[in-house]
């Protein structure tokens, strides 16, 4: 089974970008990590980052023929994007939301997320630690399914 991983704006600047919040690993790293996780749970990878949120959108629709699970960070788009949400939405398979930082210890603006509505499970401030447990738990999840 194959997992997308979905990231939204700014984060292509990871590893660069407050430093102080988001850590000094970079998106590659991250994306390295992850691969290393799927391989060991038997799972392919998907990883791409965009600024656009058409972008995030038109890799949901492609989700649903192409993936079985689902982890995303949407970035500021969580705080903003119903579009998101929607597409989710006509996703079968586990959707796991993930943010490096802890959004419930920051601005107000950050502490409601559209997406929660429809995710499986939520990290938060984990730091980029919180991708490959996302697609650990997105392996149990299937797992769970298939039997
Ligand atoms: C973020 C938190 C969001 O509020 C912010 O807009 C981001 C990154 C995180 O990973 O902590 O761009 O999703």
């Amino acid at each position: 089974p194959c997992v997308f991983i979905l990231n939204g704006p700014n984060l292509n600047l990871l590893g660069k970008r407050q430093p102080h919040i988001y850590g000094s690993e970079t998106l590659a790293d991250v994306e390295a990590a992850c691969r290393e996780t799927a391989a060991g749970l038997g799972l392919s990878l998907r990883f791409h980052q965009s600024n656009r949120e058409y972008e995030l959108i038109d890799w949901i629709h492609e989700a649903r023929e192409a993936a079985a699970g689902i982890v995303i960070n949407p970035a500021a788009f969580t705080h903003t994007s119903v579009a998101i949400l929607d597409a989710l939405n006509a996703f079968d398979g586990p959707v796991i939301e993930v943010h490096i930082s802890n959004i419930h210890k920051r601005e107000s603006f950050r502490h409601h997320s559209y997406v929660s509505l429809r995710a499986d499970g939520i990290i938060a401030g984990l730091g980029t630690q919180g991708y490959a447990l996302a697609v650990q738990r997105v392996a149990r999840l299937l797992a769970e399914a298939a039997r």
